[in-house]
């Protein structure tokens, strides 16, 4: 199989923790015999200094010819004065979205057994063991819906589109990855008061009837969502929403396991072809110190191989490595309680790759 992987360390802590992550990768690659087709490319801030745009445009073709992008972050104070279009964040991230056609969020969120602690969720609340994912359709609904201001600029309005095929492939991603977890969808609408709701009902409950009988679902209303995730989050295994809905239980949700550097995403597209990157961004306030934590871009590295590549028993097993290495006590200084001695970031992605050799 190929498996061509563009590699996009970008600002800030990105370098230093796409590293670790290639390292783990690496791991992998040794023990199973696969082959990764690794090559690096500039995007974000280093990019602009390198040749004045934050998307490269072999960059971006490269993007486009692999399987999967493994992204770092961008961004940063250096190039905050830049026009809106043309920095970072907008110009690459939202750029390479578009253009990879990228329609689904994955969001997963775990409270690590090792690091329950760290949650801000009381004990008898995490006791139980948090793993969830939130399943985010990416491309449709308000936010791309057409938008007008009334000529005397007093009233307003954002329509929210969503049209049977974008809602089916969402809930099929949501219904093929809950077969690979515990079997269960929680489908999340406002379906009480939105009619693009009860469309994305039917759906749901339409594909799940031909398709997924299987996996088990049940739809609720996001504002009950919202609640369940703090009173009883334990209770959820998939959550699949719209776009507006899930940017925000998304945020919600990622509270939840006390620390942003633990935190991987997934966006996919067609074909498997995605996009993974850490959910936080380039943390100048640490870069360049070598203690961001690479949790998070290695678990994506996981990802990778689970949802792009079907490498599932790899994906498992970088999982495991990150528990192992969690179990044992090897924290970076975001996770560690206080007192407790802490290691640089490439001490920790040599200790989960070492449990992988
Ligand atoms: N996908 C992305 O590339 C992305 C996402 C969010 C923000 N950004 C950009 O990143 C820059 C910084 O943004 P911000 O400070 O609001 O958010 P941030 O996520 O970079 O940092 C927030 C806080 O979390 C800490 N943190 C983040 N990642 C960490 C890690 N791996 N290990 C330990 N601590 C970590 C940081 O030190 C900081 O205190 C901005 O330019 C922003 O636009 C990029």
């Amino acid at each position: 199989m190929k498996m061509k992987i563009a590699v996009l360390p970008g600002d800030g802590v990105g370098p230093e923790i796409v590293r670790e992550a290639l390292r783990v990768l690496d791991a992998v690659a040794r023990r199973s015999g696969h082959t990764f087709e690794i090559a690096e490319h500039p995007v974000g801030g280093a990019a602009h200094d390198l040749c004045g745009d934050c998307l490269p445009a072999a960059t971006l073709a490269a993007a486009k010819d692999a399987d999967a992008v493994l992204l770092g972050a961008v961004g940063g104070p250096k190039w905050d004065s830049l026009p809106a279009a043309e920095r970072p964040e907008r110009r690459a991230l939202l750029t390479l979205r578009k253009e990879l056609g990228l329609y689904g969020n994955l969001r997963p969120v775990k409270v690590w057994p090792a690091l329950k602690g760290a949650s801000p969720l009381k004990d008898e609340i995490v006791s139980g063991g948090i793993d969830l994912l939130v399943v985010r359709e990416l491309t449709g609904g308000a936010y791309f819906g057409e938008k007008l201001r009334s000529a005397d600029g007093r009233s307003a309005y954002d329509v929210t589109p969503y049209s049977v095929p974008e809602i089916e492939r969402i809930a099929l991603l949501a219904f093929e990855s809950a077969r690979r977890r515990r079997g269960r969808v929680t489908s999340v609408d406002k379906a009480n008061v939105l009619e693009t709701s009860r469309l994305w009902r039917e759906t749901v409950t339409r594909l799940h009837a031909a398709k997924y009988s299987d996996v088990e679902l049940d739809h609720m209303y996001v504002d009950n969502a919202a609640m369940q995730l703090v009173r009883s989050p334990a209770r959820f295994d998939v959550l699949l929403t719209e776009n507006m809905f899930g940017d925000i239980l998304s945020d919600e949700a990622s509270q939840i396991a006390g620390s942003i550097g633990m935190l991987p995403s997934a966006s996919l597209g067609k074909g498997g072809r995605g996009l993974y990157e850490p959910i936080h961004g380039s943390a100048p306030d640490i870069a360049g110190r070598g203690i961001a934590n690479p949790i998070a871009t290695i678990l994506s590295a996981a990802m990778m191989l689970r949802y792009t590549f079907g490498l599932d028993a790899e994906a498992d097993g970088i999982e495991r490595a990150v528990g192992e290495v969690l179990a044992s006590g090897i924290r970076t200084a975001d996770i560690a309680a206080p007192g407790v001695n802490t290691v640089s970031t490439t001490k920790m992605g040599t200790a989960i790759a070492e449990v992988l050799a």
